[in-house]
């Protein structure tokens, strides 16, 4: 949720499908304490804080470039990227997840040699447009750099974007879909959005006021629902499924697992078969 704004109204099951819905509400403002600067340029110019017309136009390039790209690849390029994991000696699939999304998105943008720079570059973002932390200088040149590294794109907001969706979402997806697959843990509970009032809105039996920030939980929706619902869920199941394929190949098998409190894994220790 967002730093220094609570929210006024949580909607659940069929109301927070009506909210992710609603026209009057909006994703939330740039936060006070992210000032402007290169990353707080590259989040206003992101489909994913827009609205109304100028959502579905950024929307429509983006979901344009995401079906260029080929899934069996990212599979493939993710598969890859685990099994350098998977040389014998114990992985923490958890700090795996932390590079495995970026490297593999760097394979499948042909950028392979810069993995490290745009993983941290990515880093730099999630932290800030996704977890809230106030920009830094180290942002603002994260933000500058990818802008530049993708100058040739059509619309370098565009590939900068999924690199920066895909940092969490898909690190949290990979943990639990792994710590699912060896282990009979319980999984994560359901993540959360936020919306804005642009106007009263009633929702459900809630009225929320402009200006008025309310959460929306995402139980039974992971990749949420309406405009702004997730466009890279295939991209994201893709690259899962060739962390999975590495792993089953390979014969590792879950030692240790603890979770954080939603119940996503924060240290997840596998083994080679002997
Ligand atoms: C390759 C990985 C991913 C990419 C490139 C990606 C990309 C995106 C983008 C660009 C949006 C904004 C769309 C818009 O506003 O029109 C979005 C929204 C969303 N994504 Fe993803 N995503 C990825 C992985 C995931 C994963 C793993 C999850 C959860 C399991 C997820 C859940 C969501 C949700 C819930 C939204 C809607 C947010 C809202 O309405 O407030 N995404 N994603």
């Amino acid at each position: 949720m967002m730093k220094g704004m609570e929210a006024v109204q949580t909607f659940t099951g069929a109301d927070a499908v009506q909210a992710l819905s609603h026209p009057k509400l909006a994703p939330p403002p740039r936060p006070a304490h992210f000032t402007d600067g290169a990353a707080a340029e590259l989040r206003d110019a992101m489909a994913r804080f827009a609205w109304t017309a100028e959502h579905a136009e950024r929307r429509s390039v983006l979901v344009d470039f995401v079906d260029t790209i080929d899934l069996a690849n990212v599979t493939q390029a993710a598969a890859a990227v685990m099994a350098e994991h998977l040389d014998g000696t114990d992985v923490d699939v958890a700090a795996a997840s932390w590079t495995v999304p970026t490297y593999t998105l760097a394979t499948v943008f042909g950028m392979a040699n810069q993995r490290e720079q745009l993983r941290s570059d990515a880093e730099q973002l999630a932290l800030t447009i996704g977890r809230n932390h106030p920009p830094t200088e180290q942002t603002n040149a994260a933000a500058t750099r990818l802008m530049t590294v993708f100058a040739e794109h059509a619309d370098p907001v565009v590939p900068v974007s999924l690199l920066y969706q895909n940092h969490d979402a898909s690190s949290q997806l990979m943990r639990s879909a792994v710590l699912a697959a060896y282990t009979n843990a319980a999984p994560p509970g359901a993540g959360r959005t936020a919306r804005v009032a642009t106007s009263n809105v009633t929702v459900g039996t809630a009225t929320v006021q402009p200006g008025q920030l309310v959460a929306i939980d995402l139980d039974g929706m992971p990749f949420g629902a309406g405009p702004h619902r997730c466009p890279g869920q295939e991209l994201a199941n893709s690259l899962v499924a060739g962390v999975l394929q590495a792993l089953n190949d390979s014969g590792y098998y879950v030692d240790q697992h603890s979770s954080d409190a939603n119940g996503y894994p924060t240290r997840l220790i596998m083994k080679a078969s002997q």
